[in-house]
Parts: structure tokens; sequence; C-alpha cells
């Protein structure tokens, strides 16, 4: 449970890795925002601020903003120390060990896979609602997830969904993508953020400026602020505000999906911190502004919708009507780049943990011609496929903040961890405040977790146990690392003394 690979044997990996080194800096950056900026802000702001912070959603951006900096600046300390490329995974394998690593497996399958699922749902939704505004009208039943009420503004028709249809479509076609391979996808993915990017700047620009241009008419939409809570436990008032801070962290995640592409970029030392917190900053700055316009422009009752970007665009008035449909094509285009980001991540970590023989080894299998794990992407594009055709966005959305909030608060405590064991080991960048940040950076991450729902915070622990069990039944048995299959290279020497190779005297071997 303790064994850990040492860095000599990650980098012996990233160096047979079969896949190709193709992302720069600025790819990484582009990564990370092709990541972070999706339904959260596009179709989940919408049901933060209208069923449990009002105009108080931006305190709740700023919170959740908050949180995320701490977990970002713990990425970078990890990414810039262990002179090692990888996700969350990599870096709990080489410090704690291998079970905390199964875990963070296990966690990070809700952070990308199911997150991939929460954002073909908002996909979904604003394609339903872009080809309704061409008169294409998909049926009803098939455009929600299976047995719930089917809706019409606001009443329940007495019929129920049966499927989410556009959602399954959307993640086969990406997975199908992603399968050519990552250098085609990661130039479509930059043309889609400048799209989204775009899109939102403009309806900052435009809706700020018709704002300050008669902001009395605008101002009653904040007064409230704060809306009085109702007394249910998240609804409203400071419990409210912290509710949509779980929810709307959903928006964040995504900044650390740079890591997962480790072995594909070109200077995993250098390029690493700066495309995580580079494309953190950069979301934070659109997500408060956004929401700023959001709530200005329409009364916060009304963004419980599939559309709410579009909802306000409509409120600028007729003379926009050409707006609201580039906004709902931008969104489209925006969330398709998120959920092809996520799977890829996913797929990543997959064939990671494969190569380590914690998953069966075709999970590592390398196309010969596209040089991608294919049957490991495809079985992603089913299973995210799936969730998403079946499961409704919030309950999805919750679970993918509360295994992410998890992974985090891990993340920060392994900082705090390898400073404690490893003190002097050269940093190339160090967490400010130590160890306070870090600290509060657990803190606030698991004080997240416990404002979802109840039931949400069952499943979760169902899970976590569940995957428990699996590391005992399958992951132990079939470590590489516990085979002793990884010997560490001629002349390299590993991160630990404890890891070191040991001479004929049974003395570890230290470097020079
Ligand atoms: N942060 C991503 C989104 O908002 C997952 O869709």
């Amino acid at each position: 449970m303790m064994l850990r690979k040492s860095v000599a044997q990650v980098q012996e990996e990233t160096r047979t890795s079969e896949l190709k080194r193709s992302l720069g800096p600025w790819n990484l950056v582009f990564l990370g925002i092709g990541c972070i900026i999706g339904a959260g802000i596009f179709v989940r702001t919408g049901n933060a601020a209208a069923l449990h912070a009002g105009p108080a959603v931006l305190i709740s951006y700023l919170i959740a903003g908050v949180v995320c900096a701490f977990a970002g600046l713990c990425y970078a300390e990890l990414a810039s120390t262990l002179p090692v490329s990888g996700s969350a995974y990599t870096y709990s394998y080489t410090t704690i060990g291998e079970f905390a690593a199964w875990v963070m497996g296990a966690l990070l399958l809700l952070e990308y896979g199911l997150a991939a699922s929460v954002v073909a749902v908002g996909w979904s939704g604003y394609m339903v609602s872009l080809l309704g505004d061409m008169g294409l009208h998909i049926p009803a039943d098939l455009t929600g997830p299976t047995g719930h009420p089917i809706m019409v503004d606001g009443v329940a028709t007495g019929a129920s969904y049966l499927f989410n249809l556009p959602a399954f479509l959307v993640c086969g076609a990406l997975a199908m993508l992603l399968v050519i391979g990552v250098s085609e996808s990661a130039k479509f993915n930059n043309a889609i953020v400048a799209i989204k990017v775009t899109v939102l700047v403009a309806f900052i620009i435009v809706g700020g400026f018709i704002i300050l241009k008669n902001l009395p008419a605008y101002t009653p939409n904040w007064d409230p602020f704060i809306p009085a809570p109702t007394g249910e436990k998240g609804e409203f008032g400071w419990s409210g505000i912290l509710r949509a801070a779980s929810i709307v962290f959903f928006a964040y995640i995504g900044f650390e999906a740079v890591s997962t592409a480790g072995q594909e970029a070109k200077d995993p030392g250098k390029d690493m911190p700066f495309g995580i917190i580079g494309s953190l900053l950069a979301c934070t700055v659109i997500y408060i502004l956004v929401s700023i316009v959001l709530t200005m422009i329409v009364n916060y009752k009304m963004l419980n919708v599939p559309d709410p970007v579009a909802v306000a665009v409509d409120a600028f008035g007729p003379q926009w009507a050409w707006f609201a449909k580039t906004i709902k094509v931008g969104a489209i285009i925006g969330l398709t780049s998120v959920i092809l980001v996520l799977m890829y991540g996913q797929t990543r970590i997959f064939y990671t943990m494969a190569r380590d023989g914690l998953l069966p080894k075709p999970f590592a299998k390398v196309h010969p011609k596209f040089r991608t794990p294919y049957i490991n992407t495809m079985l992603v594009g089913v299973i995210v496929a799936c969730a998403a055709g079946f499961f409704d966005i919030n309950t999805l959305g919750d679970m993918t903040s509360v295994g992410t909030l998890a992974a985090f608060g891990i993340v920060c405590l392994t900082v705090i961890w390898l400073r404690r064991t490893h003190p002097d080991i050269p940093r190339g960048y160090r967490v400010p405040l130590y160890p306070v940040l870090p600290a509060l950076g657990i803190l606030s991450c698991f004080a997240l977790i416990f404002t979802v729902e109840t039931r949400v915070l069952v499943f979760f622990a169902w899970y976590t146990g569940a995957m428990i069990v699996l590391y005992f039944v399958y992951g132990m048995r079939n470590s590489e690392l516990a085979k002793g299959h990884f010997e560490t290279g001629e002349g390299e020497f590993p991160l630990f003394p404890e890891d070191a190779p040991l001479d004929e005297k049974g003395e570890p071997i230290v470097r020079p």
C-alpha cells in the first residue's frame, strides 16, 4: 500500500512513453482554458443563482476561485518539485504511495469522466435550444435524464424523459476524434477556445455597456444582493452562497488537466506551472464579470434554465436577437472543447494506471497508426456517453464537485507531506505562506464538500468504499511496482533514499 514510484522510474516511463511530445506552454494554457470554461459558467451558474444564492452567486464564484487558487498553487509546487510529469495520480504515487494513488485515480474518474458527462448534458441544453430557434424540434422525451418529469416553462407535463440523445451522441463523436490523435485535437481545441472566450468577452462588453447606459433600470435586480434565507439549508442567505460555491466550483475544474498532459508537453518542468496558474487566473476574471452582467441584466429567479447566458442576452433587447443565437453557437462550440479535454484527461490517467498494472493492460494499448490509447478511449467514450444520456446535470455535477474537492484536498496534503518528509529537495516553485496556504486548501475543500446534498455525500461514501475494495481485489495484486518490474536505471537516483538501489553490502547507493 505504501510502495512508491521513484522519480527515476517515472522519468524512465516518460522517456519510453509512446505518446508524441507536441504541446508547448501556450498550448497548455489553451488546454487549461479549453477544459475550464464550460458548463459551469454557461449552465450551472443559472441554477446556482436562481435556487441558491441570487446575485450573490458572485461571492460564490469568489469563494470557489479562492479554494481553487489554494489547490492550484499546490499543483504548481508539485509540478515544479517532482521532476516528473503527470497528474495528481502520479504525484500521489511518487510521494504518499500506491494506495493513495489508487484513491486519487478513483477521484479523478469523477473529476474527468463524470465532468465530461455533465458538460455533455449542458451541451445538449444549448443545442436543443438552438435547434428549436431554427424550427427543428427533437422529440422532448429524447432530451433529458431518464425518468425525470418533462417540464415546459417550469410546469410538469405529466410525461417523463426517456434519454438524453444529443448528450449521448456528442460524447461518442468526440471519443472518435480522440482516437484519431492529440495533435489534431489540440489544434481543434485552440480554435474553439478562441471562439468561446470571444463570445464571453463580447457578452461582458455589450452587457456591461447596456447596464452602464441605464444603471437605475438594472440596480433593482441586485436588491437584495443576498436574498433572505428560506429556512431550508442551502437556499439563499449565507448557507445558499456556500451551497452555490460548491456548484460553481465545477466551473473551475480543469485547470489541472494541464498536468495530465505531462507526457505530451515539450518542457513539463517550466510549462506546467505556467499553464496551471495562467489558465486559472484568466478564467476567474471572466467568471466574475460574466456573473455581474448575468445577474444585473435579468432577475436571478429567471435563470434556472438550460441556457441562462442566452436568456440574459434576450434581455439586451430585440435588436440583439442575433447575438443570442451567436452565444448559443459559441457555447455549443465551447462546451464541445471541454468534453474533449476532459475525456482526453481521463484516457491519459487510465493509460498511466494501466502501464502501472493497476488497470488491465488493454487500457495502455496504443494504436499503431494514430499512437493514441484507442481501446481505453473508446471505453471512456461509452461510459461518459451513458452517464450523460441517463442522469441529470445537477446530480452528476454535485458528484463531480465532491470528487474533485477531495482530490484537491489530497493534493494540498501532498505538499505538506513532502515539505515535512523531504524539506531539502530543490523546489522550482514554493507555495507562499507555507504551511498556512496548503492547510487552508485542505480545510476549504472539505468545508465545501459538506455543503452538498446528503444523498450525494452518501453516494460518494459508497463509491470510495467500493473503489478501496477494488484495490485489494485487483490493483494491489497486479501492480507492476509490487512485482518489481520497475528497475532504477544505471546512473539515475531516486528522490527518496529509501527507494535507492542497494549495493552489495545492502547499503543504499546515494547520489555522490
Ligand atoms: N470547468 C468545466 C466546466 O465549467 C468543467 O464545464
